[in-house]
């Protein structure tokens, strides 16, 4: 399977060391022969039809900052639309507001007939309904695990594990560095100090205000709520209110309360706040951890938990969707 990778930061070289590490396995249990024929970071284009050296590309960019000056380095190429690959991974940051550079790739993809697995949030926060409906149209698969949870299969287990069940509504907190920033001010830690502290986590957002003014989970519940319950939604949706406003005190925690970010989808529509809830719920998760409640009609409330940001977290989902994109393809046929 011919890769072209878009994004050289965290996530990106977190996916190619575990292509590195898990390339045989993967092989051995599905069939699966991922070849990354390019990379591309905000500056450059490596290029090599056999497929380039994962380890000497890691440490170029380790040692250089960028993929500048690589032996393979190609000028004036646009890797989406001039290459021929299977599928396109972009790991690029998300924009909430435009959606760019993600949106151009998904356009690019969908006009060249690539397959797409995505962890950058921006396309599907401005215009997922549109996306999937092109997608479906063409014939092509949009993956997008990685966007929701980091390595944490929510989508999943509520596209699978629940299938054949009406989701009523989705309650969570989907923010992995509010959530750090929320638990340190529960031990007395400033806001601003907390927020260093999860920026050198690398748990934040390029810019962070998207985690602290509540955008990053609104993309999150966009896209939990468009799989899950079918709504056809946009960030447009959603009436958003993050975090910089919030005490937790003394007297709060005494009474057994703190406060969450909480992105919500039910009968009263999406919305992303800080709430006051009891620390028992299992909502209330520690260090950056995630949690998402999925209320379903029959079998009632299901939470999972788990990691919900981090490179290799995140590459880990892209993992998975390249094995799920290599079933559809063609069952274990090596490909
Ligand atoms: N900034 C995000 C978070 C990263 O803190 O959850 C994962 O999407």
């Amino acid at each position: 399977m011919r890769i072209i990778l878009l994004g050289m930061g965290v996530v990106g070289g977190s996916f190619l060391e575990l292509l590195e590490l898990e390339g045989a396995d993967l092989y051995r249990k599905y069939g699966l022969h991922p070849v990354v024929i390019a990379a591309a970071d905000s500056r450059s284009v490596v290029y090599n039809p056999r497929g380039l050296d994962l380890r000497n590309i890691l440490m170029y960019k380790r040692t250089h900052g960028s993929l500048q000056g690589h032996p393979n380095e190609v000028e004036g190429l646009d890797p989406v639309r001039d290459l021929d690959a299977e599928v396109v991974v972009d790991v690029t940051p998300s924009d909430f507001r435009t959606g760019e550079p993600g949106l151009s790739h998904l356009r690019a993809a969908l006009q060249t007939g690539k397959h797409v697995v995505t962890a950058n949030k921006g396309p599907l926060a401005v215009e997922m309904p549109a996306l999937i409906e092109m997608f479906q149209h063409k014939g092509l698969k949009l993956l997008f695990s990685g966007t929701v949870g980091g390595g944490t299969p929510f989508l999943r287990f509520v596209g699978k594990c629940l299938s054949g069940e009406r989701i009523t509504s989705i309650r969570g907190v989907v923010n992995g560095t509010t959530n750090y920033i929320l638990n340190r001010m529960e031990d007395g830690v400033s806001f601003s100090d907390a927020l260093k502290e999860a920026q050198e986590k690398g748990y934040a957002e390029a810019d962070p205000s998207n985690d602290v003014d509540g955008w990053d989970s609104a993309a999150k519940l966009v896209i939990l709520s468009n799989w899950a319950m079918d709504l056809g939604v946009t960030l447009r949706d959603v009436s958003v209110r993050g975090i910089r406003d919030v005490r937790i005190t003394e007297e709060m925690l005494s009474r057994g309360r703190t406060v969450r970010l909480i992105a919500t989808a039910d009968e009263s529509g999406l919305r992303v706040r800080p709430e006051e809830i009891d620390r028992k719920d299992p909502l209330v998760v520690p260090g950056a951890l995630n949690a998402v409640s999925f209320t379903a009609e029959i079998s009632g409330r299901h939470t999972l938990t788990g990691k919900g940001a981090g490179g290799r977290e995140t590459a880990a989902a892209l993992l998975r969707d390249l094995v799920e994109l290599k079933m559809h393809m063609g069952g274990s046929e090596p490909c």
